[in-house]
């Protein structure tokens, strides 16, 4: 008997505020024309004073419970993918769990930048398997605007806040084919070697000061098309699946032309990749659920879809999972 983690339900929140091209540009040296041809990015949700990553992400685990339609109460695990916590410690995770009013269980964050959500998810659909938690929240949750350089205009233009969220629910008794609905397999990596290819120059233990993000663009991009396209090759394999039989793409959401790139090496068309970055921004680790409830709210995704999820983010971290919806 195979136990699968069922995705039960989603939900996301934005900050109010949303932020378009032509009103960057009056902040900073750039243009719509630019980061449209260079992205695809057209405007982005951003925090104002007092939001909070926590609150994003809290808005976000309860559209999620109420479209799965079960109390928190039944909730014995919350995993949340996190760059920008609201305090160093303790984890943002523990801080919704209280909000939500959750008392037992545990909760914790786990940090892998703009691959985090597949990595809870891949930690969460563990746990669950292994019958060490029973129904779990998975989130991801950032507000990137908090660490940005807003005099560089090379990365200040990319990245949006935002959080998203996904109930899993252990169901036993599948018949442990791609038929299943639920988690069917997720796939991490990593390669600390490229650390310093796009990171924060700060941190408690090295500057004391919380940094900004930096990035050589250019090699992340290279990158990124290669390992992503590697990793959806690799969760297609193990499972048996040909890409003729996804229903849909939920890529992470850093760039169009990343995605774009993806699609084409699995021979996708891009008309099956559910596209938000144009006006989400690249959101870390809230982009999957995000651009996942999207689709599922809008009717795009229905119950029994087969859906390829994929991310890449600094370390570099990448992964990727496939779910039956
Ligand atoms: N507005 C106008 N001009 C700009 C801007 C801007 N915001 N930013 C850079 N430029 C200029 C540069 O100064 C440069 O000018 P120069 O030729 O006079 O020196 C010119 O535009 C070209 O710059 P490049 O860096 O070569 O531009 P490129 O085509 O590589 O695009 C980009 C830059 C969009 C950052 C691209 O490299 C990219 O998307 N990389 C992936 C980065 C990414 O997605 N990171 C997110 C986190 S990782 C992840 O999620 C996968």
């Amino acid at each position: 008997m195979v136990v699968r983690s069922l995705m039960i339900g989603c939900g996301s929140c934005l900050p109010r505020q949303s932020v378009s091209n032509h009103e960057l540009a009056q902040r900073v040296d750039t243009s719509d024309d630019w980061i449209v041809q260079r992205t695809g990015i057209r405007s982005r949700h951003i925090v104002g004073e007092g939001e909070t990553t926590s609150e994003l992400a809290l808005g976000a685990a309860q559209q999620a419970l109420a479209h799965a339609g079960i109390p928190a109460s039944r909730v014995d695990l919350i995993v949340l993918a996190t760059t920008t916590p609201d305090h160093t410690f303790p984890a943002t995770a523990v801080k919704v769990q209280a909000r939500l009013g959750i008392t037992t269980g545990f909760a914790f964050d786990v940090q892998a930048v703009c691959s985090g959500f597949i990595y809870a998810l891949a930690v969460a659909d563990n746990f669950l398997r292994l019958g060490q938690a029973r129904t779990a929240l998975v989130i991801g949750a950032d507000t990137f605007s908090r660490i940005l350089d807003w005099e560089d205009r090379t990365t200040c233009v990319l990245f949006g806040d935002g959080a998203g969220a996904v109930v899993l629910e252990a169901a036993d008794g599948q018949a442990g084919t791609v038929a299943d609905r639920g988690v069917l397999s997720t796939h991490l990596h990593s390669d600390g070697r490229h650390y310093d290819a796009l990171w924060v120059d700060g941190g408690p233990s090295a500057t004391q000061t919380t940094g900004h993000v930096r990035m050589n663009g250019q090699e992340v991009f290279r990158h990124a098309v290669s390992r992503l396209s590697e990793t959806a090759a690799e969760a297609l394999a193990v499972n048996g699946v040909d890409p003729s039989q996804l229903d849909w793409l939920v890529p992470h959401q850093a760039n169009l032309r990343i995605i774009e790139a993806t699609a084409r090496k699995l021979h996708l068309p891009l008309e099956r990749a559910v596209i938000s970055v144009d006006h989400h921004g690249n959101t870390s680790a809230a982009s999957i659920p995000l651009a996942l409830t999207e689709a599922v709210t809008d009717g795009r995704i229905k119950r029994g879809d087969l859906i390829l999820m994929e991310a890449m983010g600094g370390g570099f971290t990448w992964g990727s999972a496939l779910v039956r919806w």
